[in-house]
């Protein structure tokens, strides 16, 4: 995709410029790196499955091993994937300048690629918890039950993931909005801004007098927040906006 050469000169000079950058991702980000988004017209998993069936609390009680075997599905997937140079750009980014990366992502790819202090607005896909757990919980060894079941109580194990209509990780939360009003540019990388409170942030940087850049190869709810949109994929759009790491020292 030919990325539009002023808007990129345009984008640069305003990240040189820029002192506390705020990077919001989203699935977009992790897309050439073979993870499926949500909302992609064909590819996205909400085209072809019901995030009420998967994605809710409800459901997850409703049709646990179905849902449990769905997030195995999706952790096989993940951990077979690689960071792509939009994950490693940031990690070169905040190299650099003062970075604060929020995602929305539950993949770890950020992590995997280097990035510190990542905060994860809908948890992670990798980090389980207990449903109604009874505080002393202890997985039982690994029965081929799905899910695992504690072995005091018989709560179920579940995905640390934030599910529709649970609220989000109080301390990221704020450490979001925290960031969103202090940095002076908020890059958004990678999502339809359809979700809040995530989606709210840009637009909370702006009201802070910061400038809104967004990439994104498709049209976003974003877009209007943006001072600038890079209409492009996040891989081949990042390592273009900064120098990349300075070689390691031999
Ligand atoms: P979406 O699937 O809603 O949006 C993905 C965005 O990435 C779209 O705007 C695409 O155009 C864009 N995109 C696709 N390929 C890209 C590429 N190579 N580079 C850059 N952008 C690309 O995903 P999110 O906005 O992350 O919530 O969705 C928000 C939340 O909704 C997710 O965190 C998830 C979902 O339900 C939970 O799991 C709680």
């Amino acid at each position: 995709m030919l990325i539009d050469a002023a808007h990129l000169a345009e984008a640069r000079r305003r990240i040189a410029a820029a002192s506390d950058i705020l990077v919001l991702t989203g699935a977009g980000i992790s897309a050439e790196s073979g993870v499926p988004t949500f909302r992609d017209a064909l590819t996205g998993l909400w085209a072809r499955f019901d995030p009420e069936e998967l994605a809710t609390e409800d459901a997850y009680r409703r049709q646990p091993g179905l849902v449990w075997d769905w997030y195995e599905h999706r952790r096989t997937l993940v951990a077979a994937a690689q960071p792509n140079p939009a994950h490693h750009a940031i990690v070169a980014l905040a190299a650099q300048k003062k970075v604060t990366l929020v995602t929305q992502n539950v993949d770890g790819l950020h992590q995997r690629a280097g990035s510190t202090d990542v905060i994860e607005l809908h948890g992670n896909l990798f980090a389980n918890k207990w449903l109604d757990g009874c505080g002393r919980c202890e997985a039982a060894p690994d029965d081929g039950r799905s899910p695992p079941r504690c072995i005091h109580c018989g709560a179920l194990m579940r995905p640390g993931v934030v599910w529709f209509g649970e609220d989000l990780p109080r301390v990221a939360r704020y450490r979001a909005e925290h960031a969103a009003q202090t940095c002076d540019l908020c890059l958004v990388v990678g999502t339809s801004g359809m979700v809040y409170p995530a989606a709210g942030l840009p637009g909370v940087a702006k009201d802070h007098d910061a400038g809104v850049i967004v990439v994104n190869p498709q049209p976003s709810a974003l877009d209007a927040t943006a001072d600038l949109v890079l209409r492009a994929p996040a891989g081949q759009c990042l390592p273009m906006l900064w120098p990349p790491c300075a070689a390691a020292p031999a």
